[in-house]
């Protein structure tokens, strides 16, 4: 195939897969905290309105999926992970979630008035393969938008763990290799793929999320329970090291203190383009 990866993208998947199912239980009370600070951006981004045909990708526990039906869309959330999927349904009974892979639609062309996908398109092994996918499915003027996580830097979650992570353990894991985690954290690496799949109308916004959490040492928690990744990397520490870790995180987020907590800020970026 023209767009194999260089890594083992099947490996990938299935490190992928297996690592969802591990956490889908805790998914939603942790990292879908987080990722549900996109909801309203998205779904603003693709002009959600009662009637439109919108295609949740990589619903995860279908928080998403049920704020479109909410606002009257006729929303579909597809998973690859199956007790993802029966958690979202669990959670948001009478909507409409189907297994999928993001790679491979089962939807004819034109399927849809509007796409979305929050947080998904770091998991996939060919995330060129899940863009081109989108714009099948999608109608002719149709909105695709997806959201990733800027760079991690001195100011945010994501640079806090991963120098605490370098500082006091190691990045040398067994993990099967996958793409980059920050690939479509800059608007441009995002408009290359999207123009490359064929969208026109680009725009980017940046999302101001932020990770609300009581006591700082959470923020390990959070990404022990509601990631594939981050916990592989987590996991696979010495547990001298995920102490130290631990430590780390919580002396570098004290700026973030607020009352009753914390809050640090994890931004990300918004990308929307249209069909011609
Ligand atoms: C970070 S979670 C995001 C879930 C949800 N969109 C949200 O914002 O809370 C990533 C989701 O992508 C799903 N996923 C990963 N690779 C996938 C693929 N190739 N096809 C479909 N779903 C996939 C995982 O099962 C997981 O539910």
């Amino acid at each position: 195939m023209a767009n194999e990866p260089a890594y083992d993208a099947e490996a990938f998947r299935r490190f992928e897969q297996e690592g969802w199912a591990d956490v889908a239980e805790t998914y939603a009370a942790t990292f879908g905290q987080v990722t549900g600070q996109a909801i309203g951006p998205l779904l603003d981004a693709v002009q959600a309105a009662p009637g439109s045909r919108l295609l949740d990708i990589a619903c995860g526990a279908g928080a998403l999926t049920a704020a479109a039906a909410g606002r009257g869309a006729e929303a579909v959330g597809v998973d690859f992970v199956p007790n993802m999927l029966a958690l979202a349904a669990r959670l948001h009974p009478g909507i409409d979630f189907r297994p999928g892979d993001a790679e491979a639609l089962t939807f004819g062309g034109g399927s849809f008035d509007a796409v979305v996908c929050c947080f998904g398109i770091l998991h996939f092994p060919r995330p060129g393969q899940a863009i081109a996918e989108a714009f099948r499915v999608l109608t002719s003027g149709g909105r695709y938008a997806l959201t990733a996580w800027c760079p991690g830097g001195p100011e945010n979650a994501r640079g806090l763990v991963e120098a605490a992570v370098r500082a006091h353990g190691t990045l040398d894991v067994d993990l099967p290799e996958g793409p980059p985690v920050s690939r479509f954290g800059s608007a441009e690496a995002c408009r290359e793929v999207f123009e490359e799949a064929g969208f026109a109308e680009f725009e980017t916004q940046e999302l101001p999320i932020v990770y609300r959490l009581a006591r700082a040492e959470e923020l390990i928690d959070n990404l022990i329970k509601g990631t594939a990744r981050n916990r592989g990397l987590l996991v696979r520490q010495a547990p001298q090291q995920l102490a130290r870790i631990r430590e780390a995180v919580v002396e570098h987020a004290a700026p973030f203190a607020v009352a009753g907590g914390f809050e640090i800020p994890n931004p990300a970026l918004l990308a929307m383009g249209r069909k011609p």
